[in-house]
C-alpha cells in the first residue's frame, strides 16, 4: 500500500517539525527541552543538524494539532504517534526530547523520545513501535546523515545510542551510526556493506557494551568485512567520552585503541583470567569459531596465523579445530 505508507511518512514529517518547532520556539520547550540539550553540550547547529524536538507533557498537545492540520487518525495511529483508547486519543511522547530517525534518503520513520531526568523507574527512551514505514532490523540512526563521510572515510564508527552518534558528529567525526540498542542485524550491516568493507566498533564501556560488541564481529565477519573494536574506559560512552575530548585526543584515541578482533578477544582473556589454561582453551576456540565465519580462505588464514602468534599457539592445531567447525575445508 504505496499510499498508505505515503500518508505515514508526511504524518511523521509533520510531526519532526512540530516537535522541533515546540522546541525552538515555545516557553517550556526552551526553557526544558533545550535546556536539556545546551546541559549536555549539544551546540544549536548540531541540533538542527539532527531535527531534534521538544514534545509538551500534555495528553494530547501534538494529536490535536495534527488532526487540525487535516491529518487523519488512522496514520497517527498506525505510526504509533498516537495511541488510540475507545474514544481517547493519547500523545505517545509526553516530555520527552525527540530524535527522529531517517531513511537513508532522509525520510522521518520514527522517533526515540528521552525523558529529561535520570529516574532509575521510568523507561530512559520511549522508542516509535514497528510499522510499515519503520521496520527497526533494517535502519540505522545516523545513516543519513553519515552516508557520505562512510564512503569517503571508508570506515564506519559503530555505535550503541542517539547521543554517541550526535556528540561524535559534533566533536567533527562524521562517518558514525547507531544500532539504537537493539541487537545488531544482518540486515543493518549491509546497509553499511554497501558503502563501506570496514567496520570499527565502539561500544559502552560496561558489561552490556562488551557483550553487544562480541555479538556483532562474528555477524560484521560472515559479510566477508573488516571489524575492529575499540572499548572506552570504564563508565564512558563515545558520547561521553568525546564530550571532554577535541577532535585530536578523539582521533588519537581511536587509532591507538582499536585492534582487530583476534586481539580483542584475546585481551579479555587476560584481563579475565591470566594463564588459567581452561579459559584460555576456550578462548581460542571462541576465536576460531569467529574465523570460521569469514567467507574468504586467504583472509581466514592470515587469521589464523595472527590467532597462532597472540595465542601462542601453532597453525596445524588452529586449522585442525577450524576444520572441525565443519564450515570449510582445509
Ligand atoms: N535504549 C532504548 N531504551 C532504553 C534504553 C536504551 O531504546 N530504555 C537505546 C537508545 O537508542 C539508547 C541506546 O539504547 O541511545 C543505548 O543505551 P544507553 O547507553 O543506556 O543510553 P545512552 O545512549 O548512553 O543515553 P544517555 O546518554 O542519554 O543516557
Ligand atoms: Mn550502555
Ligand atoms: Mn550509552
Ligand atoms: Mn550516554
Ligand atoms: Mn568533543
Amino acid at each position: 500500500q504505496a499510499n498508505e505508507r505515503e500518508s505515514m511518512y508526511l504524518v511523521s514529517e509533520f510531526a519532526q517539525k512540530y516537535f522541533a518547532e515546540t522546541l525552538w520556539e515555545s516557553e517550556l520547550g526552551k526553557a526544558i527541552g533545550l535546556t536539556y540539550f545546551k546541559e549536555r553540550g549539544f551546540r544549536s547547529d548540531t541540533i538542527k543538524k539532527f531535527q531534534l524536538g521538544y514534545s509538551l507533557d500534555e495528553w494530547e498537545a501534538f494529536t490535536k494539532e495534527a488532526l487540525d492540520n487535516g491529518y487523519k487518525i488512522d496514520y497517527l495511529e498506525k505510526t504509533g504517534l498516537t495511541i488510540v483508547k475507545g474514544d481517547k486519543k493519547f500523545d505517545r511522547f509526553k516530555g520527552r526530547v525527540m530524535f527522529p530517525i531517517h531513511s537513508m534518503s532522509g525520510r522521518v520513520l520514527g522517533f526515540g523520545g528521552r525523558i529529561l531526568t535520570n529516574d532509575k523507574k521510568a523507561a530512559k527512551y520511549l522508542n516509535s513501535p514497528e510499522s510499515d514505514i519503520y521496520h527497526k532490523s533494517k535502519v540505522l540512526y545516523g545513516l543519513y546523515q553519515a552516508k557520505q563521510a562512510i564512503a569517503k572515510e571508508d570506515n564506519c564508527y559503530l555505535v550503541e545510542g542517539y547521543t554517541d552518534v550526535i556528540q561524535f558528529n559534533q566533536t567533527g567525526i562524521e562517518n558514525v551510526v547507531s544500532s539504537s540498542g537493539t541487537a545488531l542485524t544482518p540486515e543493518q550491516i549491509r546497509l553499511i556493506n554497501r558503502l563501506t568493507k570496514n567496520i570499527t566498533v565502539l561500544f559502552d564501556g560496561d558489561a552490556a557494551g562488551l557483550r553487544a560488541s562480541l555479538r556483532g564481529i562474528d555477524l560484521i565477519l560472515e559479510q566477508g568485512m573488516n571489524v575492529k573494536v575499540c572499548t572506552f574506559p570504564e563508565g564512558e560512552d563515545p558520547d561521553s567520552f568525546a564530550r571532554k575530548n577535541a577532535l585530536e585526543d578523539l582521533s588519537l584515541y581511536l587509532q591507538e585503541n582499536a585492534q582487530d578482533f583476534i586481539q580483542f578477544k584475546a585481551s579479555i582473556l587476560v584481563k579475565d583470567a591470566k594463564g588459567d589454561p581452561v579459559k584460555k582453551a576456550d578462548t581460542i576456540r571462541d576465536i576460531v569459531n569467529s574465523i570460521a565465519k569469514i567467507p574468504d580462505r586467504i583472509q581466514r588464514e592470515v587469521y589464523i596465523q595472527e590467532c597462532s602468534r597472540i595465542m601462542d599457539i601453532s597453525e596445524d592445531v588452529l586449522f585442525n579445530t577450524l576444520a572441525q567447525i565443519g564450515k570449510h575445508e582445509l
